[in-house]
């Protein structure tokens, strides 16, 4: 594809015309991850660029525009590889591809420099002190594609947009060097620590970095003034603009210049890491009075935050290794598990499932916090780590513990009054629980949720102490199952959009594995068992409830005796999650064979109230379906990442007939339960 390309682009320079037809692999994702690392590094190539860097500014989850430029010069000659500033032309992008933790554009400048950008977002699942940073690199490499030496200049800037979303905001910025390490540093002058604008921290630092390579040139200024002293110059002339101003006044722009000298057809790099340091993450409601501040769990590892930034820039090779190492991982077990469709659906989940994590604490008591992106911002949201929690249990079920622990502290410190699970705890980053009562009630959802969570991180950890700690929570929770959970009262399911109902087929489902499940944890902790003979009872009545005998094929309802009606039976999942052997194969064989009958162009409906799907509940039922059912859901899922016109960090709600976003329904956009497309992988 490359050769092709190349020899098309020395035609063109010959003839003047430029051709820009850039390959997408594994398929064209609906937005790109570029840094993606946290609630606060989320920055994104949205899907109207159409996938190309080049000429597009790259955007935080919102949509907000982060100022963020990119040039390279090739024999006096400057192009633009990302951003949108105006002034040279934009490069010939040939390629670009995801994997788990990069993405890799190829561009071809001026049929003379072969140019590949590569956004790495680690994920370090077993390593605190590198996952709890909030940095990621870009790494810039240029060989010649032509045969002939050229000398070659690369151009990085940012502007204060990353710092604050009110751009009316002073920014404050130094340029400093670390050890090797050669930075801008720069800040909202009004810090405001656990306050957001537009979704951005008000707080923290941050921090372009680079080597102090020879060759390197760094300037701050007005975008305008330093980009043109770029273009003409292909340098920059280390001066510092003194004068702090509002993000929005002349845009102030931090830039570095590397000159690569001539290179040839070995490839030349230059690395930067880009991101934030915060000192307090999260405001807790947890055991201690009032409210804490909990520091990022990135003080306990280092110094202070130029020692984590220099860490950070100083560790790529091996950043880069572990990467590796993930990705290779992940493809692999993807295409064993389900084929390269299901690896393209799991590739483009991690950054965006990790990158609504906050790990705060200390290392004898870490805690991650978790955002729902764009639904509402929640804090810890119990149906929200549900769906995201089998990318956690594959990759380190330690990770799901340091999620409930927050959810268990503040609840067991008696600051929640209700006798069923909390929904969530607060907005993020303010964790300060529900003391009157008063959160978005999902109790059926949420006590299900608890129980099944916390049997399968200490089935899968092997911490059986753990269900002895939470016993007595745990065993109220599961009272409240014996209650609701056969006739389920009129409630919210996770899947809030579609209002309420009674008698919710898959909810009472959850609730009645939820009793079972509480069965087996009665049992491992040595206490009576007085969960596992309803549980079995309930199931027989639920059978009798909840499916259409007449049907053709026959299936679940939506909700008990609502015959025309029906929906994925997601909850089924947690069944064969467990190992628990609990609700008989039939009902798993029914429902494979039914979801055929019902598949539209994208997916299969979510249930009959909409034509909306959502993707990890397709998984979930994916995981447990037949072979032929399974491939349908996948490859249907696949192909509507390639195809949906749907155009942010990608959704997780979406028309299963047109593609796109739902019609009269909320937009979600960047949310972390695309974990749960891991289900297959989350197995025993
Ligand atoms: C996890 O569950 C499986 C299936 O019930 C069981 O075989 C295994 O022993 C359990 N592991 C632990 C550590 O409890
Ligand atoms: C719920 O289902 C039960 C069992 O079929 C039925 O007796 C009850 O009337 C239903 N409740 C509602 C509100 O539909
Ligand atoms: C729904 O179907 C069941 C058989 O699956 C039947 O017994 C029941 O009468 C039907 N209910 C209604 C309201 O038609």
């Amino acid at each position: 594809m490359r050769l092709s390309h190349l020899s098309a682009g020395i035609v063109a320079l010959a003839t003047g015309i430029t051709s820009a037809a850039s390959t997408f692999k594994p398929t064209r994702a609906p937005a790109y991850p570029l840094l993606v690392r946290s609630p606060y590094l989320n920055s994104w190539l949205q899907g109207e660029s159409g996938g190309l860097l080049p000429g597009s500014w790259p955007r935080f989850w919102t949509g907000q525009i982060l100022g963020w430029q990119g040039f390279v010069a090739v024999d006096g000659a400057t192009y633009n590889w990302m951003g949108a500033a105006p002034g040279p032309q934009n490069v010939d992008q040939v390629s670009v591809e995801y994997t788990s933790t990069k993405t890799i554009f190829t561009f071809d400048v001026a049929g003379a420099v072969t140019l590949t950008a590569t956004f790495l977002s680690p994920v370090y699942p077993d390593d605190l002190a590198k996952q709890s940073q909030q940095f990621s690199y870009v790494s810039l490499k240029a060989k010649s594609s032509d045969g002939a030496a050229h000398s070659v200049q690369v151009y990085m800037d940012v502007t204060g947009e990353w710092t604050s979303g009110d751009l009316s905001q002073t920014v404050n910025w130094e340029f400093g060097t670390s050890g090797d390490v050669s930075y801008h540093k720069f800040f909202r002058a009004n810090q405001q620590v656990f306050t957001e604008s537009g979704e951005i921290a008000s707080w923290g630092t941050w921090y372009l970095a680079t080597s102090s390579a020879d060759g390197l040139t760094q300037r701050s200024g007005f975008a305008d003034d330093v980009r043109a002293q770029f273009v003409d110059k292909n340098v920059l002339d280390n001066s510092a603009d003194s004068q702090f101003r509002a993000v929005n006044d002349r845009w102030p722009v931090f830039a570095f210049a590397r000159d690569l000298g001539r290179v040839n057809d070995q490839e030349e790099e230059v690395v930067f890491s880009l991101g934030l340091v915060q000192d307090e993450v999260i405001s807790f409601a947890g055991t201690e009075d009032g409210m804490t501040s909990l520091p990022g769990l990135w003080s306990a590892f280092y110094e202070n935050d130029a020692d984590a930034m220099t860490a950070f820039y100083s560790e790529y090779s091996d950043a880069l290794k572990a990467s590796d190492a993930l990705d290779d991982k992940i493809q692999r077990d993807s295409v064993a598990a389900a084929g390269q469709d299901y690896a393209t659906i799991t590739t483009l989940a991690v950054r965006q499932a990790f990158g609504a994590l906050q790990f705060a604490g200390s290392s004898s008591k870490p805690y991650i916090f978790l955002k729902e992106i764009s639904s509402n911002s929640d804090i810890q949201t119990v149906d929200v780590i549900f769906p995201a929690y089998p990318i956690l249990l594959y990759l380190n079920p330690d990770l799901l513990r340091y999620l409930l622990e927050p959810l268990y502290e503040n609840q067991e410190s008696g600051r929640y009054p209700n006798k069923y699970a909390i929904h969530d705890l607060g907005t993020f980053p303010v964790a300060r629980g529900y003391p009157d009562g008063n959160d978005e009630a999902m109790p059926l959802e949420e006590c299900g949720n608890m129980i099944i969570m916390t049997l399968a991180y200490a089935n899968r950890s092997g911490d059986i102490d753990y269900l002895s700690q939470h016993y007595s929570k745990l065993s109220q929770w599961a009272e409240f199952l014996v209650e609701d959970s056969l006739i389920p009262a009129n409630q919210l399911s996770t899947d809030d959009f579609a209002g309420t109902l009674a008698n919710q087929t898959n909810l009472a489902l959850k609730g009645i594995i939820g009793l079972k499940a509480m069965s087996r944890i009665a049992r491992l902790t040595g206490n009576d068992d007085t969960f596992g003979a309803t549980a079995d009872d309930y199931l027989r009545k639920w059978q009798g409830f909840a499916i259409n005998t007449d049907a053709n094929p026959p299936h679940t309802t939506l909700s008990y005796g609502d015959n025309s009606s029906h929906g994925l039976l997601y909850n089924l999942y947690a069944d064969r999650l467990l190992s628990l052997d609990f609700v008989p194969q039939s009902i798993y064989d029914m429902q494979s064979d039914f979801y055929k009958t019902v598949a539209l162009e994208y997916g299969v409906p979510l249930d009959t109230r909409h034509t909306w799907t959502k993707s990890d509940w397709e998984m979930f039922c994916a995981a447990i379906a037949k072979p032929d059912t399974r491939a349908l859901f996948i490859s249907l899922l696949a192909k509507w990442i390639g195809q949906t016109n749907t155009n942010r960090a990608m959704t997780d709600l979406y028309d299963a007939g047109t593609g796109g976003y739902p019609a009269g329904g909320p937009t979600f956009v960047a949310r972390p339960v695309q974990g749960g497309t891991f289900a297959l992988l989350a197995l025993p």
